[in-house]
């Protein structure tokens, strides 16, 4: 389980959390930046902040991988945070449970792809989906715990990052991968 060739997700939060909370697990530091302002941002200093720069939007040139199934499965993913996004206090449990629910099944899918054509880079690959899929978990038993902005800090901020990321270099790899065979 590799956290540094995809720091992407991570390294944001983990930065945060080292400065702020040591002592809070990994995903403490989410909580650093509750507050909005782009000054408290860590990109800040003029740049743009990271949900700016990778708005939970799904662009059609960047995300669509030529994948009818995979790509319909990244919209909803995308749908679906920029759902979180939007949610009342009240609805966001409920959407975030379905948000691991639809990951789950997106990763399961992707690698059956990847077993059924003995892609070399499944371990890879498939470590990444599995990291993100214990965060999320991590994240759904932090929300049972009250903590409500750490959850909507990683949604808004670290996962459509992680997803433009993810999307342009492992499933853009294994598409190319697939559709060369
Ligand atoms: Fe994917
Ligand atoms: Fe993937």
């Amino acid at each position: 389980m590799s956290t540094s060739n995809f720091p992407e997700m991570s390294s944001h939060f983990e930065q945060e959390q080292l400065r702020s909370s040591p002592d809070k697990g990994r995903l403490g530091g989410v909580v650093a930046p509750e507050k909005t302002t782009p000054s408290n941002s860590p990109l800040s200093g003029g740049e743009l902040s990271a949900a700016n720069k990778h708005p939970a939007a799904w662009n059609e040139s960047r995300h669509t991988l030529g994948m009818g199934e995979m790509d319909n499965t990244h919209r909803e993913f995308i749908t679906q945070v920029a759902a979180l996004i939007a949610a009342s206090n009240a609805e966001f449990p409920a959407l975030f449970q379905a948000l691991i629910n639809h990951t789950r099944e997106h990763f399961i899918a992707e690698g059956k792809l990847m077993r059924e054509s003995k892609y070399r880079g499944l371990p890879e690959h498939e470590g990444e989906h599995h990291r993100v899929l214990g965060e999320l978990q991590q994240l759904n038993r932090s929300l049972k715990r009250g903590r409500l902005p750490l959850v909507r800090a990683y949604v808004k901020e670290g996962l459509p990052e992680w997803f433009d990321t993810h999307l342009s270099m492992m499933d853009g790899a294994l598409v190319m991968f697939l559709k060369r065979r």
